[in-house]
């Protein structure tokens, strides 16, 4: 890609251990409750925005092909947005790859709008902080706010009908060496399939029709204070037992929408109860899944090998993907030089 104005970002996925799983505002895409996540480093997209007049109209080619009209209209959706907030008049071409299967419940819609937004501005030359990036990333993906940040990050509902408080932070009250020693281990569930139903029609329906919606937003404020202070006192067996605990009432809250809506598969629960089965061995190993039948396994450094192992040995499950914390969102210098937002 070459003419205009140019950026290359990268920006990793992230595994919410407390879930956002619900809008106050569709149409700005702000979530009903706050939501904590982990920033993987083994999930990585990487977008090329460019501004450019040599264009007739602007372009969206997603792992190397054009994008499909609906993923084209959602990416056009925020560039259309930056645009007039920025008074660009340019036409603007997107190029963005997945170093992961992309639209199988592995989030890759977080780290595309994170390296969306940071690329788009840096093309145009805007010096916008990461918080304000992650106000940008929302209206892609909800996910993809949080995504900005490396290690944990919290998601804020914010209160603002204009969404400008509902933005993404660090969080950084962790005891030193807590983030580095955590592990999630991806059991790739499907072949990498596309999932049977995106996240923004799945909150938007379950919301409509599940008798238990009410239920987990009253669930949500509460899960995360307890998430919290058990990072605030490095207390990775409470963590892990509240996101698996956090995630199964998500996903209750889906199976008992009218029509149900069901990610799992047989390996998906085959993957569970290998999970249950270690902690029995005393194996520190606690699961979250999310739109798609994928389980991630949180657990620490030394035990992430045991997990791994016993995942790959269960039917169904495809490979695992050991990731670790993974860095802030950034701006790529060269191939492999990139620097923060
Ligand atoms: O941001 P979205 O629209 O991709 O929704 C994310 C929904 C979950 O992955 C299920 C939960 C979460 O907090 O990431």
């Amino acid at each position: 890609m070459s003419g205009g104005r140019v950026a290359t970002a990268r920006a990793c996925a992230n595994i919410a251990l407390v879930k956002y799983w619900g809008k106050r505002d569709p149409a700005l895409n702000l979530p009903a409750a706050g939501s904590l996540s982990l920033t993987l480093d083994g999930l990585v997209t990487v977008t090329t925005v460019a501004w450019t007049a040599a264009i007739p109209h602007d372009t969206v080619e997603l792992d190397g092909r054009p994008a499909s009209a609906k993923d084209a209209a959602r990416v056009l959706d925020v560039i259309e947005a930056i645009r007039r907030a920025r008074g660009i008049s340019a036409h603007c071409h997107v190029r963005s790859a997945n170093r992961f299967p992309t639209a199988s419940g592995l989030a890759s819609s977080a780290s595309g709008f994170a390296a969306l937004v940071l690329a788009a501005f840096h093309a145009d030359g805007g010096n916008v902080s990461a918080r304000e990036l992650s106000v940008w990333a929302r209206r892609g993906s909800g996910s993809a706010a949080r995504s900005l940040f490396g290690g944990l990050v919290r998601m804020h509902a914010g209160l603002r009908a204009d969404g400008e408080d509902a933005f993404a932070t660090p969080l950084t009250t962790a005891p030193a060496g807590f983030v580095d020693d955590l592990r999630m281990i991806v059991a790739v569930v499907g072949g990498g399939t596309p999932k049977s139903h995106g996240s923004r029609d799945a909150m938007l329906h379950s919301a409509a029709t599940s008798p238990l919606h009410d239920a987990w937003l009253a669930l949500v404020p509460r899960d995360l204070v307890q998430a919290e202070a058990a990072i605030a006192r490095g207390d990775l067996a409470a963590l892990g037992e509240l996101a698996e605990a956090n995630a199964l009432a998500m996903h209750a809250t889906a199976i008992a929408a009218r029509p149900a809506i069901i990610y799992w598969q047989p390996a998906t629960l085959a993957a569970l109860a290998e999970v249950r089965a270690l902690r029995a061995r005393g194996v520190g190993a606690w699961a979250t899944m999310d739109a798609g039948p994928h389980v991630k396994v949180l657990a620490a450094a030394a035990d992430a090998a045991a997990v791994a192992a016993a995942l790959a040995q269960v039917p169904g499950v495809d490979r695992t993907i050991t990731c670790q914390a993974g860095p802030d969102a950034a701006v790529a210098l060269g191939p492999d030089e990139p620097t923060g937002p």
